[in-house]
């Protein structure tokens, strides 16, 4: 039987890694579920503990004393406002915590450690990737890209491997997570379930908010529960130690597929000209150095990339904070018995980020597959299955 400590215990990819281990007490002997806050009941196999990775590795030393694990997830984060923050805190996070695994002694138990990252790995957020994204594609490390704090993240996991040769360690790269959590950084499902009640207690048919260019474009997402099922997968896989490795869903999906079937799942339709004229929400972002740039000469594009674009037709960080909207959602939520602040908790700057860019991301699962893995998840089925939850946790109305 294994022993586990998961750390970002209740966040949208953490939480289903303590949810994933702690359903299966015949294999997963003792999770340690580590975050600042508790916001889930806890199974017989997961005890929860407090946990600040902000503060020295010796404080954290304390908290953890009676905390020992074989395997070690790590998916806390915290967001910061630049990417030099998120380079420091990030970083600072992930170093302190591992110096405190020397300081307690927990490091000599210590069989591989997991990291979460994403996708950002490639440039994502920073314009049009090559496609399909390999994890043998370089790092965008010069000073024409901001700091990456993934980078940062996996120097002091590689480093810290190298001293104590006895550690392996795996990178995880999810793209677009569908999942559920409260009260967290980047929440796509929310922030789509919300628009979509909005609009309809607003009695609009429903409006892509994105690209009109992304809307028939590809996009690769990963269902929180996969991504769990997956980190098991590779904290016990022989082969997969000393690997980074994408975790997408297996599919590649389009929001002319879905946004169609988001209707119809809230009781609506979409509005037949939903890209025709022109929008008072619409915002425009122009990404000057695409990642795609850095090997353009390579593979033949020299002279042919052009700056990326982020679009909304209608900005939801501007949406949400319209009188009208606030006043439907307030309405919506006293009759439904709703969430109140979950309006004003929705990530729409991220959702904005996510729909609105213009570029196909698509991202390979092969290497993974060629090491036996062989989950799949259907996304059009990860994202009901996330709106079931939130109607379940009062977040999202009851759709029937
Ligand atoms: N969400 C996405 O769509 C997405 C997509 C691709 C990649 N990723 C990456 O996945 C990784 C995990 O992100 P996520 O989205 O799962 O994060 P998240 O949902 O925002 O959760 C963050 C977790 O970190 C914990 N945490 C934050 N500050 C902490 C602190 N000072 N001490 C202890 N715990 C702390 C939080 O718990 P408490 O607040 O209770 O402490 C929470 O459990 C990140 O690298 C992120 O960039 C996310």
């Amino acid at each position: 039987m294994a022993t586990a400590i998961v750390l970002g215990a209740t966040g949208i990819l953490g939480r289903e890694i303590v949810k994933e281990l702690g359903r299966k007490p015949d294999q997963w002997k003792t999770v340690h579920a580590l975050s600042r806050s508790k916001k889930d009941e806890c199974p017989s196999n997961v005890v929860h503990h407090h946990i600040d990775l902000t503060t020295s590795a010796e404080e954290m030393a304390k908290e953890l004393k009676d905390v020992r694990g074989e395997y070690v997830f790590f998916a806390a984060y915290l967001q910061k406002d630049t990417e030099q923050e998120n380079w420091n805190v990030n970083g600072d996070m992930l170093e302190s915590f591992l110096k405190a695994l020397e300081i307690t002694g927990a490091v000599r138990s210590i069989k591989r450690v997991i990291l979460v990252t994403g996708a950002k790995q490639y440039g994502v957020h920073l314009g049009q990737p090559k496609n399909p994204q390999l994890e043998s594609d370089p790092w965008l490390r010069d000073a024409r890209w901001p700091p990456n704090f993934y980078y940062r993240q996996q120097d002091i996991l590689k480093d810290f491997c190298a001293k104590h040769t006895n550690i392996s360690w795996v990178v995880t790269y999810p793209n677009d997570v569908i999942g559920f959590a409260t009260g967290n950084f980047m929440n796509l499902v929310s922030g789509l379930g919300i628009y979509a009640a909005v609009s309809k207690e607003m009695g609009r048919d429903l409006i892509f908010p994105g690209s009109d260019t992304f809307y028939t474009k590809f996009d690769s997402f990963t269902c929180s529960k996969l991504h769990a099922r997956f980190c098991e997968w590779a904290a016990l896989e022989p082969k997969a130690a000393n690997q980074a490795f994408n975790v997408v869903n297996g599919d590649v999906q389009s929001w002319q597929d879905m946004w169609p079937r988001v209707a119809q799942r809230f009781g609506m339709k979409v509005k037949a000209d939903q890209f025709l004229g022109e929008s008072e929400l619409a915002e425009r972002t122009t990404l000057d150095t695409p990642p795609l740039s850095l090997v353009a000469s390579e593979i033949g594009l020299e002279g042919k990339v052009l700056p990326s674009r982020l679009e909304q037709r209608i900005s939801l960080v501007k949406w949400s904070q319209m009188d009208e909207v606030k006043q439907s959602w307030n309405r919506l939520a006293e009759r439904e018995g709703l969430q109140k602040e979950a309006l004003e908790k929705a990530t729409w700057a991220f959702v904005d980020f996510v729909l609105g860019r213009s570029f196909d991301i698509v991202i390979s699962m092969s290497k993974a597959r060629e090491m036996g893995w062989t989950g799949y998840y259907d996304t059009w089925r990860a994202l009901t299955d996330v709106f079931g939850e939130l109607e379940a946790a009062k977040v999202l109305p009851k759709s029937q």
